[in-house]
């Protein structure tokens, strides 16, 4: 194999995407204080996020008692305004809001479709950072849409889950849902006494009971997406245990069978994967399995959750997920295939690692799919709104994209692209022209052909090796 020594220019529909992503989005006309409620531009996600102000961190005070599903909630928000303020949008649609304070002062406030416009006694000045303080109470619901499954908060028997991805986080607090804005968070989760409250990230001191009802804090000290923040409410078995010098914490539902496997299957995943992705990217670990009725896990951030015991793999993607998705973090929706392309691949290679198929021999699998057959049809870097989720296009083709890449550049190559790209974006947001620029450094290849016929044609690209 020759190697071309020239600087490749990256040249790709990654990056033609990129550029045109980069034009503003018109304010529209008629109302010029609009674009802040607008949403902040995701191309699938158009009403999701805000603009006008950047999250520092949340301060979720939540209530619950499972047997009523009633939430009690004082959400504070502190945030950065990018610019002079009169009114701002949030992301939310949970329960009845019962006052809103914008840095201690009562503000006015609409609600309107998915949006909580508020507008403060006073406007907030371009670069001050102000808090906002919503309090809220009753049964939170989940989105069930036809398209994307049930997610949000969920119900359960005996508490309540929250998988919020892709734009759930609303249903249970005021948020800007928008990929780019990560912030740390705070939990304060209070329930009946005997009632075990998880979420992200480690607990803060010992619990604390108050009469018959005891609060557990959480604090996620990294920045996280909102889609990846959670909680879990319910009779837990909580175990306790060391990853890799890392607090391993799993809690299990014992209704739903013995769930004690977990911890083992975890810290496995997590020390075999920081030897070829790099250091694991958060200060804990862990999981939670629970009946939640959602048919999916999902990586939420440090502490995945099953819904329904795991098999190996399952555990293997989910903690995968913390360097590709939960760490560095898409930049769109449209780029998916970064988070569940590089977790399908890492099963691959899992599987390659312990006695089974090599990466190589899976992808062959799947290659031999004939080119007139529906799995080739979308684009693996564009599938469209309704096939983010998509396992052959997004999941399945993500990870022959990868193969593809190992297969043009070689091994070396290849594992330090893997490396790098968590290392480079660690806590970040990074797009697929990123991947491309990384890859074409490391190899000094040019991948744009490569990249355009995987990601951005809607038909079976030709043989790699
Ligand atoms: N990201 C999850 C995974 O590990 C899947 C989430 C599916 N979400 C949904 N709303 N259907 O693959
Ligand atoms: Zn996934």
């Amino acid at each position: 194999m020759t190697r071309s020594t020239r600087v490749t220019a990256a040249a790709s529909a990654a990056c033609a995407l990129v550029l045109l992503a980069a034009v503003p989005a018109s304010a529209g006309g008629a109302d010029p204080g609009a674009a802040d409620v607008l949403g902040a531009g995701d191309p699938y996600f158009p009403l999701s996020g805000n603009r006008g102000y950047d999250v520092r961190h949340y301060d979720l005070d939540l209530d619950f008692t499972p047997a009523s599903h009633e939430l009690v909630a004082e959400a504070t928000v502190t945030a950065t305004a990018g610019e002079r303020l009169e009114r701002f949008g949030l992301d939310y649609s949970g329960p009845r809001i019962e006052s809103v304070l914008v840095d201690g002062r009562p503000a006015e406030y609409l609600r309107s479709g998915q949006k909580l416009v508020i507008r403060p006694a006073r406007a907030i000045r371009a670069g001050g950072e102000f808090t906002v303080k919503v309090r809220y109470r009753g049964v939170p619901e989940r989105i069930s849409d036809s398209v994307l499954g049930d997610y949000g908060w969920f119900n359960t028997d005996d508490g309540a889950v929250a998988l919020n991805e892709p734009d759930g986080a609303r249903t249970w607090y005021p948020v800007n849902d928008d990929l780019r804005d990560k912030a740390t968070y705070t939990f304060r989760l209070t329930t009946p006494n005997g009632v075990r409250a998880l979420a992200n990230g480690e607990p803060q001191g010992e619990p604390r009971t108050h009469g018959d009802r005891t609060t557990t804090v959480w604090e996620m000290r990294e920045p996280m997406a909102s889609y990846l923040s959670t909680v879990a409410i319910g009779n837990f078995t909580v175990t306790r245990g060391d990853a890799g010098g890392i607090p391993n914490i799993t809690a299990y539902d014992p209704a739903g069978g013995d769930g004690s496997f977990l911890q083992g299957s975890t810290a496995e995943a997590v020390a075999w994967e920081a030897e070829r992705f790099g250091r694991y990217p958060f200060d804990s670990t862990g999981g939670i399995i629970d009946r939640v009725g959602a048919g999916y896990a999902l990586e939420t951030q440090s502490r995945p959750v099953y819904d329904g015991a795991p098999d190996e793999l399952t555990v293997v993607h989910e903690v995968a997920h913390q360097w590709f998705g939960d760490s560095v973090t898409p930049e769109s929706w449209q780029d998916i295939w970064l988070n569940e392309g590089f977790a399908t691949y890492a099963e691959w290679l899992w599987q390659e690692g312990h006695g089974g198929p090599s990466a190589r021999e899976t992808f062959e699998g799947y290659y031999a799919t004939p080119a007139e057959d529906p799995f080739w049809l979308l684009k693996t870097g564009d599938p469209g709104h309704d096939d983010i989720f998509n396992g052959d296009v997004v999941y399945t083709r993500g990870a022959m994209t990868l193969q593809a890449i190992r297969d043009t550049v070689g091994d070396q190559d290849f594992f330090a692209l893997l490396r790098e790209w968590a290392a480079t974006y660690r806590h970040g947001n990074a797009n697929t022209c990123d991947l491309l620029r990384l890859a074409e450094k490391i190899s000094h290849r040019d991948l744009g052909p490569l990249f355009d016929a995987w990601l951005y044609t809607a038909a079976k690209p030709g043989p790699t090796a």
